[in-house]
């Protein structure tokens, strides 16, 4: 397995595997932008016959609020946000999911001088908190009450980010 920067090529393989591992979907539009406006900050993961197995769809954002609580205004830094990510299912706890988020960290943080990373994770989603929490050091910064089209919760995760070089 494989991973790597995501291209606009990838973008139809990238929609179907989160059809297939996610309720929550977006349009080729959205896939087009992101990809467009931050290209090397999302990535894919292929299989040997260069098969899309999972992928990472991140964000760049300026800060509302600083995570210190400062209000916005005062400082503003960007920040990256993972919009999505998923690993189809025979590919996963082969690490892919923490290449991934690892690759793309590094690249919000060399490349656009991110400082934090935040996600929004179901409370329900045991796999995506264990890779968050316990593989990558996130924090919960907050619950969105209701977040999702069901009604579910959301934690709203954070990792602080510092440039490698
Ligand atoms: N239970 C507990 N901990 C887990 C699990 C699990 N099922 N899966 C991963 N982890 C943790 C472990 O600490 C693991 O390390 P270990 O295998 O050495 O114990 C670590 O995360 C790294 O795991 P990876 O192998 O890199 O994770 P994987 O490639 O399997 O992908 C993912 C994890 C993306 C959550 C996958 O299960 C998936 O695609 N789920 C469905 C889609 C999904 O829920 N995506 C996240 C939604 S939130 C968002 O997109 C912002």
């Amino acid at each position: 397995m494989h991973v790597r920067a995501a291209t606009v090529d990838d973008l139809v393989g990238m929609q179907a595997c989160n059809l297939h591992n996610l309720p929550e979907n977006y349009t080729m539009k959205f896939y087009l932008y992101n990809a467009l406006t931050w290209p090397s900050i999302s990535y894919v993961a292929e299989d040997h016959k260069g098969r899309i197995v999972g992928y990472i769809l991140a964000t760049m954002e300026d800060a509302e609020e600083q995570p210190d609580g400062t209000p916005a205004g005062t400082k503003q830094k960007p920040h990256g946000h993972v919009a999505s990510i998923s690993v189809s299912r025979s590919y996963r706890r082969l690490g892919l999911a923490k290449k991934l988020m690892v690759q793309s960290q590094e690249a919000m943080a060399n490349i656009y001088h991110a400082s934090y990373v935040t996600l929004h994770v179901r409370k329900s989603n045991r796999a995506a908190l264990g890779l968050y929490r316990d593989a990558l050091a996130f924090t919960v910064k907050d619950i969105e009450h209701k977040y999702y089209a069901d009604g579910e919760d959301a934690y709203v995760m954070q990792l602080s980010l510092k440039p490698q070089h």
